[in-house]
């Protein structure tokens, strides 16, 4: 299921912006993170969701050179040349992510000149639910089924990956991009960004999550993102010179060896790893978990570990997301922690479905009472991209 009120408002803004409906059509949910807390990009394992909202992107022929673009909530145009790996100035960052995305189809050989295209988005931008990756893996689905070409699940991954990096500016993991690909209806997905390999884990019928967002605008492009992932790096290859085998990246340290050396390496790359190497070990005793059925109480508490960690040792949470998951907290949430890249976004909680809405109205209650005004609402986990038209 995708979200058709947000494809019949595209395809309407794409008829009237450009007097002709649109060829192809294609839909990508945005994500929430579950757990697995940067360590995408140390070739680590995440469990998360596609969410029930997303980007729609629409294409028709055009009779003049280079791409038209309509950002359908801003109702303004630009105009590119897809063949160009210029980036767009910051204005125009919206049009940056397709722009990319063309630009890396072009390297496969999927030509994408003379088109006129539009998006629209019921995923908040800076909310944390990737909105960015939505549109990067939309804009390639359509494309793909325009030119009549097709590529791998995994190859549209990475390239809309590429164009986040080199075209947005923010050195991600494929975290985003794998969730909107590969979703599944009332179901997480395990990946693992090693291997690239990726399966469901089914949720129990009891569950439900809750994203909380307290409304501060995050751009990972202009948070430390990039240096917290030099920092990973860095206790990678320290790790590497101690470990009496190959450390590629800290995929490859086990909780038990990091505790024994962290000491003797670099004691801010050391805090960082904390975080991404617990991370790892909750994932895959979360999957366990969760595989058991009815340990939602462990698996719960595994969220607000993350966070934690997070709070203290990554340093990617802030104020306002330490409120909510203490809102959170109080109001009797399993669990909850911030969802993403960090430095604000969302939060996502774990709750008993027969509670969702009760605990939604008391975490809302308890955050305006400490000067917060956030929205929250449940999350459906939901099947991943798809070409509509
Ligand atoms: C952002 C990035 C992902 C991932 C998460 C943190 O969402 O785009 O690649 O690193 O942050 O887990």
């Amino acid at each position: 299921m995708y979200d058709e009120s947000i494809v019949e408002q595209a395809i309407a803004v794409h008829t009237k912006t450009y007097g002709t409906e649109p060829t192809a059509v294609a839909y990508a949910p945005g994500r929430i993170e579950v757990l697995g807390n940067h360590t995408d990009y140390n070739e680590g394992t995440v469990l998360s969701a596609a969410i029930n909202m997303g980007h729609c992107f629409c294409i028709s022929a055009s009779d003049k050179p280079g791409v038209r673009l309509t950002a359908g909530d801003l109702l303004e145009t630009t105009e590119f040349d897809p063949a160009s790996d210029e980036r767009l100035p910051k204005n125009l960052q919206w049009a940056n992510y397709v722009k990319g995305v063309m630009f890396y189809l072009r390297g496969q050989k999927v030509e994408n000149d003379s088109v006129d295209c539009t998006f629209l988005g019921s995923n908040p931008m800076g909310a944390g639910l990737s909105s960015s990756a939505a549109l990067e893996v939309a804009t390639a689905f359509a494309v793909l089924e325009y030119t009549g070409k097709t590529l791998g699940k995994d190859e549209i991954g990475i390239l809309a990956q590429a164009a986040e990096n080199n075209f947005a500016g923010c050195n991600c993991g494929l975290l985003d991009q794998f969730s909107s690909i590969y979703g599944v209806h009332h179901g997480l997905i395990h990946s693992d960004f090693r291997s690239l390999e990726t399966y469901p884990v089914m949720l129990p019928d009891d569950v439900v999550f809750l994203m909380i967002n307290p409304h501060i605008k995050h751009v990972l492009a202009d948070s430390p993102y990039n240096e917290r992932r030099v920092s990973c790096e860095l206790a990678a290859s320290e790790l590497d010179e101690l470990l009496g085998h190959p450390v590629k990246a800290l995929r490859d340290v086990s909780w038990e060896e990091f505790e024994a050396n962290k000491d003797k390496i670099n004691s801010e790359a050391a805090q960082r790893a904390t975080h991404v190497i617990g991370e790892i070990t909750r994932v895959e005793q979360g999957v366990k978990l969760l595989a058991e059925g009815g340990k939602l109480i462990e698996f719960g508490q595994f969220l607000y570990d993350s966070h934690e960690t997070s709070r203290t040792a990554f340093e990617n949470s802030c104020g306002e997301l330490d409120i909510v998951v203490e809102a959170a907290r109080e109001a009797g949430a399993l669990g909850a922690r911030l969802s993403g890249g960090g430095w604000g976004g969302s939060v996502v909680a774990l709750v008993h479905a027969a509670d969702a809405d009760a605990i939604c109205e008391k975490i809302v209650h308890i955050c305006k009472t400490k000067g917060l005004e956030p929205t929250a609402e449940i999350i459906i986990p939901s099947a991943g991209a798809t070409v509509v038209k």
